[in-house]
């Protein structure tokens, strides 16, 4: 997920029970162009594999170039987006604008296809809008161009990130591709909403994105047959946080520090004042104390109530 699945977000994900993780979308025009914080974006730490590269474009040239470039930092997959609603994307005809134009889509899988050894995957969503169920079109040519895999956010453009998941189309998907690796994606928070998934598709794994941002043990506890906790441990997200400084440095790391706080701290009892504080302090030592103080002070009153 943009500004929230970097690095250090990843390596989390994966001590808390994520199978596998997957870069947020890096544009291939920017990787072509030998943009230094584009590669940075790409870079795969040894902790959070297996990890999977995206990559966002509209040329199928760029787009196999750009793969070629990844290539070397041996991603699980190269993933090609197909399913992001972002202006900044779509006017350049890139992410969901595909689900336009399959004929596109699948000339992009087959240049990326055929410029990397590295299985290659999309995601989509289900279509434009209810009437125009493009997705489908997108993921069968897709198959025939040599896609390996396909994760599919369960909605339409026009549904953006809100109402129901369509769990029939996505079942469609499942009879039309039966060798197809699919995975579910949309709305996973707890133990239930995976096995509901699974009991409706049928498909072969599930991707979380919200329901990781400031609860990224909800994969351990999903596996556990549970709901992610309101609190996460003191020591989760010091771990974030040392393994933030390590990957932007001790100044860099303070802007999405702030950003994961404001989720972390999502809900909780005096949150409004403990989210001025992270906001006025500078300093990551005092930073540090100050959100050990305030969840372990958290983490207490839950055990106690
Ligand atoms: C802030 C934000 C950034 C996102 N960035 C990406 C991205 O870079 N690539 C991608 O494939 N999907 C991205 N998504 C979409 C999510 O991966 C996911 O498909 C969607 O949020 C639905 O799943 P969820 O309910 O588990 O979040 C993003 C979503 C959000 C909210």
């Amino acid at each position: 997920m943009a500004g929230f699945s970097d690095q250090p977000f990843r390596r989390v994900a994966r001590l808390f029970g994520a199978d596998e993780v997957v870069t947020e979308l890096i544009s291939a025009n920017a990787l072509v162009r030998e943009n230094r914080r584009t590669h940075d974006m790409a870079a795969i730490h040894e902790g959070e594999r297996p990890a999977s590269i995206q990559i966002f474009g509209s040329d199928p040239a760029v787009m196999a170039e750009a793969a070629r470039r990844v290539e070397c930092l041996q991603p699980l997959f190269i993933d090609i987006n197909m399913g992001c609603p972002a202006k900044k994307v779509t006017r350049n005809g890139a992410g969901s604008a595909l689900l336009n134009d399959p004929k596109l889509a699948a000339c992009i899988v087959k240049a990326v296809v055929g410029a990397v050894k590295t299985p290659v995957s999309i995601k989509i969503r289900t279509g434009k809008n209810h009437q125009s169920k493009t997705g489908l079109d997108v993921a069968r040519l897709a198959a025939d161009a040599g896609a390996r895999r396909i994760t599919v956010h369960a909605r339409t453009v026009a549904d953006a990130f809100s109402g129901p998941i369509d769990y029939d189309a996505v079942a469609q998907l499942r009879a039309d591709l039966p060798q197809m690796e699919l995975i579910g994606n949309g709305d996973i928070h707890s133990a239930g909403d995976a096995r509901r998934w699974l009991e409706r598709t049928g498909v072969n794994g599930l991707m979380i994105g919200r329901g990781a941002i400031g609860h990224p043990s909800v994969f351990s506890a999903i596996k556990r047959g549970e709901a992610a906790p309101s609190v996460e441990s003191t020591a989760t997200i010091l771990q974030h946080i040392d393994w933030m400084e390590e990957f932007f440095g001790a100044r860099r790391c303070i802007g999405p520090l702030r950003g994961h706080m404001m989720y972390y701290s999502k809900g909780l009892p005096d949150a409004k004042r403990f989210r001025q504080e992270v906001t006025d302090l500078e300093d990551l030592k005092e930073l540090k104390e100050l959100i050990a103080r305030y969840f372990d002070q958290k983490k207490a009153a839950q055990c106690a109530a």
